[in-house]
């Protein structure tokens, strides 16, 4: 397993099938552990002159936890062949099992206080530049509110991406 670094825009990926098609492992540490959970939705672009990702995280999540004690955070993008594996983390909870061991995912420090997976084609570290929960008040069109009938409002997150790794 050997990774490269690649820069934002050296990447020929489509961010909307990442995302939303390929789906993605978000992971964060804290007090030395790891949790990690699929997301499909997000985003990537440029704000505040640096490049960015954007995540959408439920506060039910036990990843939340970890995002919301750590500086950092991870975003692994894997090939379709661990279709499986993001279905068990995005259906499993970390509270209750070690869902990267049923997932057949081998976690690994990418960087100080960072974790991210063997079997990702590309991984990207992230710094939190920016955090704040969706409001109901702030709701432009009434189809978002169906989104949140339990009022679990996602927090975003907006990261920097500092490094682009992907397999060789
Ligand atoms: C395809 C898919 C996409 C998901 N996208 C998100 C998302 O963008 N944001 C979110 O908060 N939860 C999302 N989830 C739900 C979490 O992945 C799921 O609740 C997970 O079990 C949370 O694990 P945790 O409790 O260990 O953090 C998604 C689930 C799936 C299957």
């Amino acid at each position: 397993m050997s990774y490269k670094t690649v820069k934002p825009e050296e990447l020929t990926n489509n961010v909307f099938n990442m995302i939303g098609h390929d789906w993605m492992l978000v992971c964060a540490e804290k007090n030395d552990k790891f949790n990690a959970m699929t997301a499909s939705w997000g985003g990537m672009g440029v704000l505040w002159r640096k490049n960015v990702a954007y995540v959408f995280v439920r506060p039910q999540r036990y990843t939340y936890e970890f995002i919301e004690k750590s500086p950092k955070l991870t975003l692994s993008f894997f090939g379709e062949e661990y279709r499986d594996a993001l279905r068990i983390c995005g259906t499993k909870s970390g509270r209750e099992c070690n869902k990267i061991a049923e997932a057949g995912l081998t976690p690994f420090s990418v960087n100080d206080g960072c974790t991210a997976f063997k079997e990702a084609n590309i991984i990207m570290e992230c710094t939190k530049m920016y955090a704040g929960f969706l409001r109901e008040e702030d709701v432009v069109d009434p189809a978002v509110l169906n989104e949140y009938a339990n009022g679990d409002y996602h927090k975003m997150y907006v990261v920097s991406i500092d490094r682009i790794l992907v397999k060789n």
